[in-house]
């Protein structure tokens, strides 16, 4: 990926993959965020154009079950993560132009339109095929609804598609023991016709699209390859209805798979920012635009991104994806990221739970310190990450650039002094720029700090060597020329770093009082007065980092994940028993009740998932166990405060009480 830093403005649409609308961000995602956001920077910063796009992805069945399971319906859901998911990017510098939705009108439109042009190509087929059917719902059951126990492993609950034990991937028929996540039911077997998408038949297509260019890096692009020799499968795009996601034209009762919609996102995104900027979404994604195309996305979806994804622009007359970075999965101190080890990291935790000003601009520059254009996993390390940042951005660029402006502060008046620099680190700092600018226009982060820290190291040793303390007194207009050259150095390292750490070069900026274009970093101050000194980076120490991992520094030593709490873990939930007082329905939901449950002391709002399976008038009076430090949620409009217990068997629901009657607000241990 050519990176001119001097040369015609490019334009670049970048991507980094959407995230789905029903879990949090969580430091995997921002791995990629921080990977495609120090991208577009750097581009922006280079004097091109750089369109950064986002968007919540929010179809499919895992969308409709979490909201199941909050009692509220997939579009709440998606509207209340969506804020969540802002303000967690917005926490990491993550400038994306937009961050949108793929429930939107422009991708209902988008996704018609190309799945028309596949047909017109003659690239789908109608194919019957058999999928479990839930008589009781009276529904097909798609991947997620469907639990049983792995064909592999033997692990009982698992889902349909995948095995979280052992990680095997499956069809829901091969379950054992196959029963339906909505109604607990066995599910039938029941035929379907679906629409599949040849990939085969495109199999010429995308060897020349990927093999011609440099779409994908070697190794990935190797690994593609031997997908398409072993032979492409059909790939369904449509699922029964009921689905949560845009429903397929000139059918009864068909959706697209959300795989189908999810990277037309990307495209219907564009047109969003597009439209509100006065710009032609084909500009970026016509045949014959100029932009390069350029997404960001993990090992684990390669397949859509390299395979399909292609297929549907292609056939839909769009244009091609330029360039692919696939990264890696981030593991935290050497494990997968896992809830019970304490290890699932997420980014809001990161922010409450690091005690440190700077620890998101921190995060952002390790992460940027280990990254590379190839898909090698990342592993996340406390104590390394304290080194790394402490060894590059305090002791080194933040040591020169406190020394250097401290000295001027105290014997120039803090003014640059008006003298020559020294040429030749004038010339080595040149050659960095074009070799960092390299580096980041070719994904390659971890190289280019490597060389903004051997720069900072020079600037030290040469501050060093020069002994300026001793100068001033001996030979003062010698310090003059040291200052000067230590100052053009300072702020070269703050014009390499912005991609990476855009508050920190932010500082720089204030003191020298400019914007930070990549052209800045040539030498070019002298004679010229500087704004008050600030301290650049505080240290950071594994101190900071207390009760982030929870019990991760116990997980090395750890035998086995075995899923077990221990009774401090159980002492955190308050269970209280509480007498309803009164019931009622929540408008507009079939499923809510809205509970003013007495607890002694107050009382509290509870909306419960049980209108199946109460009326409202057999609960009053009756007395319940319930979550009295949960966190308040909105269901359906209605604050609820806390969460009754209940055992489900089958299809059934039993609200669980005390024994003999309690006072109200009894603590429960
Ligand atoms: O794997 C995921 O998290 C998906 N939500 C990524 C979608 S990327 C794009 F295709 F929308
Ligand atoms: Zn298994």
């Amino acid at each position: 990926m050519p990176s001119r830093t001097d040369g015609p403005r490019k334009t670049f649409l970048v991507t980094q993959a959407l995230p789905y609308a029903n879990g949090d961000i969580h430091l995997g995602h921002l791995l990629e965020a921080v990977q495609s956001d120090v991208f577009v920077r750097f581009q922006k910063q280079a004097g091109n154009t750089a369109l950064f796009v986002c968007a919540d992805d929010t179809h499919g069945t895992p969308i409709e079950l979490a909201a199941i399971k909050r009692g509220v319906t997939p579009r709440e859901l998606i509207a209340e993560t969506w804020h969540h998911h802002v303000r967690d990017y917005a926490s990491f510098g993550i400038g994306f132009d937009i961050f949108y939705t793929t429930d939107s009108d422009e991708n209902r439109r988008y996704a018609e339109f190309i799945y028309r042009k596949l047909r017109e190509q003659g690239l789908v087929v109608e194919r019957e095929i058999e999928q479990y059917f839930d008589e009781r719902e009276q529904r097909f059951l798609p991947d997620r609804f469907v639990k049983g126990t792995c064909p592999r492993c033997g692990a009982e609950d698992q889902y349909g598609d995948v095995c979280e034990a052992c990680g095997a991937t499956y069809n829901p028929t091969e379950l054992t023991s196959p029963k339906s996540a909505l109604s607990g039911t066995t599910p039938v077997l029941k035929k379907s016709t679906h629409f599949f998408v040849q990939l085969s038949k495109c199999e010429q297509f995308l060897r020349d699209y990927l093999g011609g260019t440099g779409v994908l890096e070697q190794e990935m692009r190797n690994f593609v390859g031997r997908w398409i020799e072993d032979g492409l499968e059909d790939w369904c795009i449509s699922r029964d209805g009921p689905y949560f996601g845009f429903k397929i034209p000139d059918t009864e009762n068909k959706y697209f798979y959300v795989w189908l919609d999810a990277p037309i996102g990307y495209l219907s995104s564009t047109a969003k920012w597009c439209a509100g900027h006065g710009c032609d979404v084909a500009d970026y994604w016509g045949k014959d635009s100029d932009a390069e195309l350029v997404h960001f996305i993990g090992k684990d979806i390669v397949y859509f991104h390299a395979l399909f994804w292609p297929v549907m622009l292609n056939a839909a007359g769009f244009k091609l994806p330029s360039r692919i970075f696939v990264h890696g999965f981030l593991t935290v101190e050497g494990e997968k990221m896992s809830k019970t080890r304490g290890t699932f990291i997420l980014a809001r935790d990161f922010v409450r739970i690091v005690n440190h000003p700077q620890a998101c601009d921190y995060l952002r520059f390790y992460f940027a310190a280990k990254l590379t254009s190839n898909a090698s996993d990342i592993d996340l390390n406390i104590h390394e990450f304290c080194t790394r940042v402490n060894t590059t951005l305090v002791n080194n660029v933040g040591n020169l650039h406190h020394r250097t402006f401290v000295f001027i502060d105290r014997y120039f008046g803090s003014i640059i002094p008006d003298a020559a620099w020294d040429a030749g680190l004038a010339a080595e700092t040149a050659a960095a720029a074009e070799a960092i600018a390299e580096c980041y226009g070719r994904g390659e982060y971890k190289e280019a700090i490597e060389k903004v820290h051997a720069l900072a190291n020079r600037g030290n040793k040469y501050y060093q060597d020069s002994a300026p303390w001793a100068l001033i007194k001996n030979d003062p207009s010698k310090a003059a020329e040291v200052m000067v050259t230590c100052a053009n150095v300072v702020k070269a390292l703050a014009v390499f770093l912005k991609p990476v750490v855009p508050n920190i070069a932010a500082v720089v900026e204030e003191q020298m009082q400019r914007t930070f274009s990549w052209g800045d970093c040539a030498f070019s101050l002298r004679n010229i007065p500087m704004g008050p000194t600030k301290k650049l980076v505080q240290p950071i120490m594994a101190e900071h980092f207390a009760g982030l991992l929870g019990t991760a520094a116990d997980a090395g030593n750890a035998a086995k994940d075995d899923g077990m709490i221990d009774v401090d873990d159980f002492s955190r939930i308050d269970l209280r028993i509480g007498t309803i007082e009164q019931a009622e329905p929540v408008p507009k939901s079939n499923k809510l009740l809205k509970l003013i449950v007495n607890e002694g002391a107050r009382k509290r709002q509870i909306v419960a998932g049980i209108a199946q399976h109460y009326t409202p008038e057999s609960l009053v009076g009756r007395q319940i166990v319930f979550v009295a430090n949960l966190k308040p949620a909105v269901l359906m409009g209605q604050k609820s405060e806390g969460m009754l217990l209940a055992a489900q068997h089958g299809g059934a629901l039993s609200i669980i009480g005390p024994d003999t009657p309690v006072s109200a607000g009894a603590k429960i241990s």
